[in-house]
């Protein structure tokens, strides 16, 4: 399995639907961060689903470091 990349040392604000479903990028690969774009491929890492509980802005990880899949837990902050 490839390690994951560093897309960025800074997590990415998105405001969240109640009930719907995103796909965080757990390999760092995608062009459209937080999100999954399919870039994975070959690397044997795949995507977290994740289900927003209530609607608000969310900060999901980007550095794909955290301890807290898929949300930034500050870890960043220590790379
Ligand atoms: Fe990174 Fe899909 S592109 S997990
Ligand atoms: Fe990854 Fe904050 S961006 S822990």
């Amino acid at each position: 399995m490839t390690e994951p990349v560093i897309a960025d040392k800074a997590p990415v604000a998105v405001e969240v639907e109640a009930g719907k479903n995103y796909f965080w990028c757990a390999c760092g690969r995608s062009k459209k961060q937080p999100f999954c774009d399919g870039s994975h491929d070959g690397t044997g890492l795949q995507p977290v689903k994740w289900t927003a509980e209530a609607s608000g802005r969310k900060f999901f990880c980007a550095c794909k470091q955290t301890a807290g899949q898929p949300l930034c837990d500050g870890t960043h902050n220590s790379l």
